[in-house]
């Protein structure tokens, strides 16, 4: 047991002592939080034309937790995690990033490098291991074809499985160095489209009724495959 019997059996010594475990859990959070934010922040001054990438990969991730009902834990730590995605992207020359064409092949290795950087980053930090290996994995694909470790269905973080689909939603539809931002209808029909090769299809029909609410076409949308 944490705390000595004979404080703890006292009413009023439990109290104190719950108060106190409360307050330090708080102070704990507040401290991964702020961190989480700042961080946050560094990922948004470098990689600026993308700026609020990362918030909105945050707030539709949210909305999918939401409707899957995951715990506030798992809630908190997906969020955090999609606000972090791309933080090892710190690691991939700036040049790539911003390069308006198409990437070569070698270039493209560089990119694919930044779950692995971000994971490398955040893997040792006390509160950030799950959130770590939810970085480590926001670019696989359900059918194993996606990196860095070619994981396949459920051996894939459920978490993880969330931020894909944000995060590709939000590429889709927002302006690129190499090319422009597509319509939302256009990317729920593909994130449809994609279900059950490329992404978990709970996860994509639980991010649907959010793009059905902001007014999309989706009568035409095909339907989900399973897995
Ligand atoms: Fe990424």
């Amino acid at each position: 047991m944490f705390f000595n019997d004979t404080l703890s059996a006292d009413p009023q010594n439990r109290a104190l002592l719950n108060f106190e475990m409360r307050h330090l859990e708080d102070k704990y959070r507040n401290q991964v939080l702020t961190m989480a934010c700042t961080l946050v922040s560094l990922v948004d001054l470098r990689d600026s034309y993308t700026g609020g990438h990362s918030t909105r990969v945050a707030d539709y991730s949210r909305r999918m937790a939401l409707e899957l009902q995951l715990s506030d834990r798992d809630t908190e730590t997906v969020i955090m995690a999609a606000s972090l995605h791309d933080i090892g992207k710190i690691g991939v020359p700036e040049a790539v990033l911003r390069k308006p064409g198409k990437l070569t092949e070698e270039e493209f290795e560089a990119i694919k490098k930044h779950p692995e950087f971000g994971w490398m980053v955040l893997r040792g930090v006390e509160g950030f291991e799950e959130i770590s290996l939810l970085l480590l994995h926001h670019h696989e694909r359900l059918d194993g074809r996606g990196y860095p470790g070619g994981l396949r269905g459920e051996e894939i973080p459920f978490g993880a499985r969330i931020i894909t689909v944000a995060d590709s939603f939000d590429a889709m539809t927002t302006n690129r160095p190499y090319r422009k931002a597509g319509s939302p209808e256009a990317a729920a029909k593909e994130l449809l489209r994609c279900a059950g090769t490329q992404f978990d299809p709970v996860v994509v029909e639980a991010f649907m009724p959010y793009l059905n609410h902001t007014s999309l076409n989706l009568t035409d949308a095909v339907g989900i495959d399973t897995p």
